[in-house]
């Protein structure tokens, strides 16, 4: 099932960071199915690990660009992000102590997380981006 639809309504408006949501939103719902479909816990755990390695390369990616053209909302913007990365590890250290139900519990989780952090956070990223990138 799909978690999250890209629609045109999440683009920030900056092709950079709006390509790497999509391919986030991509994993998102290729964990959803190997949920859905009870995939083994390895057949799982290798799209979780796939999804939090992207999700760490993507937000070092947004802090390139913005460090790379003086956007003043990095500290905070960084910042939202460290708390994803923390609390994503824990369900990540919760799921391989054996805790079967972290995937199922992860998606909500993740959906509104990247929902509100996209439209709220990137999205002046993406705007300050636009404006200040030749
Ligand atoms: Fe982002
Ligand atoms: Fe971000």
């Amino acid at each position: 099932m799909t978690v999250l639809e890209w629609s045109s309504q999440l683009s920030v408006g900056f092709d950079e960071i709006d390509n790497d949501h999509q391919k986030l939103v991509g994993i998102l719902n290729s964990l959803s199915d190997a949920v859905e479909t009870r995939q083994d816990v390895a057949a799982i755990g290798t799209v979780l690990d796939e999804l939090l390695s992207y999700t760490s390369w993507h937000f070092r990616h947004e802090e390139r660009l913005m460090q790379t053209y003086g956007d003043p909302e990095l500290f905070n913007h960084k910042q939202e992000h460290e708390d994803l990365l923390e609390q994503a590890a824990a369900l990540k250290t919760r799921f391989e102590a054996g805790d079967a139900a972290v995937p199922a519990e992860m998606l909500p989780f993740l959906k509104d997380w990247l929902t509100h952090h996209i439209l709220e956070t990137d999205m002046k990223t993406g705007q300050f981006l636009a404006a200040n990138v030749a």
